[in-house]
């Protein structure tokens, strides 16, 4: 684990390897430090388009770039950062108040996105001014 100043942290996940491939297992609060209530994944996004750009309020989101890459920024309103995920063995805690857009998506990209509570409309922040405020107040 990798925590960095910013409230987000690089995993790396278990992987097994025999001459069949490769297994990449995720267990709830033990590869990852919560209960997985959700799952979704991002697929066919074009190379120019973005999603993301909000943050969530209470929600904890696992990331991972099960296949192919695409770029993440991150930022808590004071840092920022930005990175690549492109390994299916390393995924990306993104703690609540962090915002959050995935861009530079690659043909091939499959992100799988575990979260720790069902979609729930009213826990995201939309627009970044509001973001400021909610993390001032
Ligand atoms: P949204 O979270 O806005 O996607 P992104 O942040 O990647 O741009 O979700 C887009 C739509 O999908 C929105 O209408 C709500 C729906 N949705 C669900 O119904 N369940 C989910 O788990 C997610 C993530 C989205």
């Amino acid at each position: 684990m990798k925590p960095d100043q910013l409230n987000y942290c690089l995993i790396d996940i278990p992987v097994y390897v025999d001459a069949r491939g490769q297994i990449v297992p995720i267990e709830e609060c033990s590869t990852i430090p919560f209960r997985i209530a959700r799952s979704y994944h991002i697929v066919g996004t074009p190379v120019d388009l973005r999603r993301g750009d909000h943050a969530h309020k209470t929600l904890r989101q696992f990331v991972i770039a099960v296949a192919g890459s695409c770029g993440v920024c991150l930022d808590d309103g004071e840092s920022k950062i930005s990175m690549t995920l492109t390994r299916p063995d390393q995924g990306l805690l993104i703690e609540p108040l962090v915002w959050h857009t995935m861009h530079s998506f690659s043909k091939e990209c499959v992100l799988l996105v575990l979260a720790d509570q069902p979609y729930d409309e009213s826990d995201y922040i939309r627009d970044y001014n509001d973001f400021l405020q909610w993390i001032r107040s």
